[in-house]
């Protein structure tokens, strides 16, 4: 067994986007907040969770490069969003919110952002910085970008690497990582760019700088991962084209320089926070829950085929078209659930969902495997590490490979306390572990949560969950 990372020991740094959007979600450098979830009655009702932070964050940049004015209702209120929103203001584009809850973005064209006053502060937001790191890369000015300590431990060097192809000099702390500072040459040139690791991130970065050089950039594509961005772009009318490369992979062109057409969006509600009330839902007995208007991109639903692999009685109701995008609300109700197999191939299409997955696997008869999770690794946390230290403390026995997870289900103890390392998703999980474990759980931090789904707390507690700050309290 590998051993986990130690816990993270820094504060998040002040989020701008609550001082520059005057929308209050964080306060800044806040303490650990400790939260317990204790044992629920059936989970019941209709309900709806907010909006994709993948199509949130898209919609602002895409938004901030289009000419005129894109409206957005739906956008996800999280910090992460927030911090997307607050570095295209600093980029000159504006991003508002009405009264009624819309988002207005005041594009400038591709290629015509401008140069920040002062560093990008992007809090814990991976894809946020990412994306960001494309499209500011393209751009012949400099752009430093930093993060918390979460975000400065992941690795960056994936999008630099084809940022320095195309052109641009980047300054970075070793390993390529944050703080660090890029500055686009002029002219870039348009490259075509094999992905070498499964990630929508870097696909987009490499998408998004080509929209801001004049050419054909291409992006060769070996594992499908959620594809958000072309479509989004095609929305937008940018010049996209996909097609099978021959071997199982796609290939990707997009012309730069194109006008973008600004667009009136309709975020659907986020799967991956969907993800903790189906899994609540169908581990806590008496539950009979519906989770309205979710999107269902074939790319996104990995948990959904594995959960019903696993014996889960989930059903999808009232599937339609929005936005080109397929939606669905989700009935799930309390199941008995057995342990699967999960092949490496389905990791992408639930990448985020592996921590919540591994909860509803400790609560099923027998093992559940799952293969092919190197990139867990490398998100908020090592959350593989994170996952298995957690599961271990709560009583559930797993095996930690370096790509893989063996959970073995069965009883579920609780009442241990759960190390998070800034990761909204461990504290998520883990909540909802303890909704129907045998004793209360405890997360150590469940502040992170507002990066992502900040209503989590008062959606359950609405439902009839039950949690308490008051053990531990730091
Ligand atoms: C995302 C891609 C995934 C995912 C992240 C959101 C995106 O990251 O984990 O939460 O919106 O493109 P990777 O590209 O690192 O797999």
């Amino acid at each position: 067994m590998t051993l986990p990372k130690p816990c993270a020991t820094h504060r998040r740094r002040p989020n701008h986007a609550a001082k520059l959007l005057e929308i209050r979600t964080m306060t800044p450098n806040a303490p650990a907040r400790p939260l317990s979830a204790l044992p629920s009655a059936g989970l019941r009702g209709r309900i709806t969770v907010p909006g994709d932070k993948s199509i949130s964050h898209r919609s602002l940049m895409l938004g901030a490069l289009a000419i005129g004015e894109t409206t957005i209702s739906g956008l996800l209120e999280s910090e992460d969003v927030l911090a997307t929103a607050a570095a295209m203001q600093a980029f000159g584009a504006t991003a508002e919110r009405g009264a009624d809850g819309t988002w207005r973005v005041h594009g400038l064209g591709t290629g015509g952002l401008l140069e920040p006053e002062g560093p990008i502060d992007f809090g814990n937001a991976g894809t946020g910085v990412r994306l960001t790191m494309g499209i500011a890369g393209a751009h012949p000015f400099a752009s430093t970008f930093t993060g918390d300590a979460s975000l400065s431990r992941r690795p960056m060097g994936r999008v630099l690497e084809p940022l320095r192809e195309m052109g641009a000099e980047v300054i970075a702390r070793s390993g390529d990582r944050l703080p660090l500072t890029i500055r686009g040459a002029d002219p870039m040139a348009p490259i075509t760019y094999r992905v070498p690791v499964p990630s929508a991130q870097v696909k987009s970065a490499v998408l998004l700088a080509g929209l801001s050089i004049e050419g054909i950039t291409t992006v060769i594509e070996p594992v499908a991962t959620r594809d958000h961005t072309e479509r989004m772009l095609a929305g937008f009318g940018a010049d996209i084209s996909t097609e099978p490369d021959g071997s199982g992979g796609t290939v990707i062109r997009l012309v730069g320089r194109p006008d973008l057409k600004p667009q009136a969006i309709t975020v659907p509600a986020d799967p991956s926070s969907a993800a903790f009330l189906l899994v609540a839902a169908l581990i806590v007995e008496d539950s009979d829950l519906t989770v309205q208007n979710v999107l269902l991109n074939p790319a996104r639903t990995g948990l959904l085929a594995t959960l019903r692999e696993m014996g889960a009685d989930l059903v999808v109701e009232n599937e339609r078209l929005s936005g080109g995008e397929r939606i669905g609300d989700i009935r799930a109700r309390a199941s008995r659930l057995r342990g699967v197999t999960v092949p490496a191939e389905r990791a992408p299409s639930m990448i985020d969902e592996y921590p919540v997955l591994a909860v509803a696997a400790s609560f099923a008869d027998g093992d559940t495997v799952m293969n092919g999770l190197e990139e867990l690794r490398v998100k908020e946390s090592d959350r593989l590490a994170a996952v298995a230290r957690g599961l271990q403390t709560n009583g559930v026995s797993c095996g930690e490979a370096e790509a893989s997870l063996t959970v073995r289900g069965g009883r579920v103890a609780g009442g241990g306390r759960v190390a998070t390392h800034l990761d909204h998703r461990i504290a998520m999980s883990f909540l909802v572990m303890g909704m129907a474990a045998e004793n209360p759980v405890e997360v150590d931090d469940a502040a992170t949560i507002a990066t992502s789904f900040p209503s989590f707390v008062d959606l359950f507690t609405g439902l009839g969950a039950r949690f308490s700050a008051l053990e531990h309290a730091a």
